[in-house]
């Protein structure tokens, strides 16, 4: 938590003189031409408009990003490219993908899924992916994506709490599914099964190849359930962020003026949907747009990406500061073999764009990526940078029209320009998460501060009203843009039988943002040594997610702790930096 306002740092006003303007045509042909006359008109009832819904009351995701295109103009149009660079390369029309996710929707229904009921995915970045989250809308389920990187803790943890009955995943993964410690799993839907199946396994071609082409949505209200995204926090373990159908208000319209989309786009979104990114921009906003998606399987690869963007003459590019990183550290000999000139705008989200790999980007496409802040638990982009606006470098833009972001002291009063506060925002934006799924109380702690959506995130405004994104206010860690809460990864380190106490922090990386570094006292009886600390970060990432191993793991004697027994991480990352503890009178003896 940072201190009352009395004590808030200010942050030195050269930093605001350093700004560099992003220069821009005054023609600009973006959707969103004047952003302040936007920001002082736009009301979202106009957006309603937009969706069938508005006329019949007949609401259903489905129906407005796939099966009202399909019966329309768009009807042959592209919806989806697809290739895996391994022998996969696909493409599904609007049409092609009604059919798909009625058929999937079919053979949901005959394993007894029904409204309401949750439905995992853990599937890798493929067609049947999209197919599957969207076949689980369509009966009016909530589909519960799930990182295919998850090893069994993870995938027990969410599957668990959000009881899933139905699990859609594929031969590889499913060993990774704790069937014995969830009762409410009754059946697994195997893509590309061959061979003998349990009694509680259903071939998903064979059962697609048998299903209709048509099912009708079911009709839902803008109220009724969307997606759930499991997200981590600073305790506890992770948590579901429960979305309602209404959200496709707030991703169709961010779509449309922060990332710009237009009728031709051709349009790539890097995330993968078993994080929001990957389904409010990857599924929902661009689709109830009508546009036109590409989708690569298989491991990052900076050639295969540069290949993509030549390959599908991509005009908008949606990625994150860790993949421009990670990119610009391969050479720019890769960019240099591909023709990148189809692109006209990219985007990016996750973590704060560092101005070396902006200006990186700037310098190989011509186009400076803007920033897209928003969370899990926001459902939609909050704060950008715009195209027809000059922001200044490294900010992270004003509130989206329709919203009010700001930053304010722990009493909810919005503080000076230049001084540190907490980022918050005026709850009642479209696409807010409806509940953290069972359990009330964590819902509330996102309201702690009377009147405010409280994100966790520190920032400060400058005199011209930017934004500028500081650092989280507390232990959730950023690590390659994927987040990940410390309780999770601690509580995957003891149950390694060579370790007492672990305690684990988010250190700064050049590359990825963040790395996990955890701080480990061991067991009687064993001794710190290097493969020790390999065998116990492999040990998290066999039962955890590889993403969510420590990078770096230092021995200690004992983790501090308050009297009350919290690991004091903010003692870890003074250790780690080699800084002075400072006020240490609350820690256990
Ligand atoms: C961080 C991702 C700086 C922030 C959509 C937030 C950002 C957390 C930005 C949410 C940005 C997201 N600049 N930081 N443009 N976008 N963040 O739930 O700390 O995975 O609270 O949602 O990512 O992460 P989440």
């Amino acid at each position: 938590m940072i201190s009352p306002s009395s004590s808030l740092p200010s942050v030195p006003p050269q930093e605001a003189a350093a700004i560099e303007w992003e220069r821009k045509p005054k023609t600009i042909d973006a959707n969103l031409k004047d952003y302040d006359a936007a920001y002082r008109e736009f009301n979202w009832k106009t957006v309603e408009r937009e969706f069938d819904w508005s006329r019949t009351g007949k609401v259903n995701i489905v129906h407005e990003a796939i099966d009202r295109h399909a019966a329309g103009a768009r009807r042959d149009k592209v919806a989806l490219h697809y290739t895996d660079y391994a022998g996969r390369d696909e493409r599904y029309t609007f049409q092609d993908l009604k059919v798909q996710t009625s058929r999937c929707a079919s053979v949901l229904q005959r394993a007894g899924v029904k409204k309401g009921d949750r439905v995992g995915t853990f599937l890798p970045r493929t067609p049947e992916l999209y197919i599957a989250i969207l076949g689980i809308n369509r009966i009016g389920a909530i589909p519960v994506p799930l990182f295919e990187a998850f090893m069994e803790q993870a995938v027990e943890d969410r599957l668990g709490d959000s009881e899933a009955v139905v699990c859609v995943t594929s031969p590889a993964l499913k060993s990774r599914i704790p069937l014995a410690k969830l009762p409410a799993l009754k059946t697994l839907i195997l893509v590309g099964a061959s061979g003998a199946r349990a009694a509680n396994e259903i071939s998903y071609e064979q059962a697609m190849a048998e299903a209709p082409n048509w099912v009708e949505p079911e009709w839902l209200t803008v109220d009724d359930g969307l997606i759930i995204h499991y997200t981590s926090g600073s305790t506890g373990k992770s948590k579901g962020a429960l979305h309602r159908q209404y959200a496709m208000v707030g991703h169709y319209q961010t779509s449309k003026w922060a990332l710009d989309l237009r009728d031709d786009e051709i349009y790539w979104c890097t995330a993968d949907p078993g994080w929001v990114t990957g389904t409010s921009y990857g599924i929902y906003g661009p689709w109830t747009l009508g546009i036109t998606s590409v989708v690569i399987g298989g491991r990052f690869d900076p050639d295969r990406w540069f290949q993509t963007i030549e390959k599908y003459k991509v005009t908008m590019w949606y990625s994150a500061p860790t993949a421009y990183r990670m990119l610009m550290s391969a050479g720019e000999a890769i960019p240099k073999k591909y023709n990148l000139s189809s692109l006209r705008h990219i985007c990016s989200v996750g973590e704060p764009l560092n101005p070396e790999a902006l200006k990186w980007v700037k310098r190989i496409t011509g186009l400076a990526p803007h920033e897209t802040w928003w969370m899990t638990e926001t459902g939609m982009q909050l704060i950008c940078n715009y195209r027809s606006k000059d922001f200044p470098i490294g900010c992270t833009g004003k509130p989206f029209p329709g919203t009010y972001a700001t930053v304010v002291d722990e009493q909810g009063k919005e503080v000076p320009p230049h001084v540190l506060g907490n980022l918050v925002v005026k709850p009642g934006w479209p696409s807010m998460m409806k509940e953290i799924w069972n359990n009330p109380a964590k819902y509330q702690e996102y309201f702690r501060i009377s009147g405010w959506y409280v994100s966790g995130d520190t920032a400060y405004k400058d005199e011209h009203g930017y934004i500028w994104y500081q650092g989280r206010a507390d232990d959730v860690i950023k690590t390659a843009g994927e987040r990940v809460g410390p309780f999770e990864v601690e509580s995957a380190l003891v149950a390694h039988p060579a370790v007492a106490e672990a305690g684990v922090i988010g250190k700064p990386d050049e590359v990825r943002g963040q790395i996990i570094k955890a701080f480990v006292a061991l067991r009687k009886g064993f001794q710190p040594s290097e493969p020790l600390k390999k065998e116990i970060a492999d040990f998290v990432k066999t039962t955890l997610a590889a993403h969510a191993a420590p990078r770096e793991i230092a021995f200690v004697d004992k983790v501090p702790k308050t009297r009350s027994g919290k690991i004091m991480r903010r003692v870890l990352r003074a250790w780690d930096q080699g800084l002075p503890v400072g006020d240490i009178s609350t820690m256990e003896e």
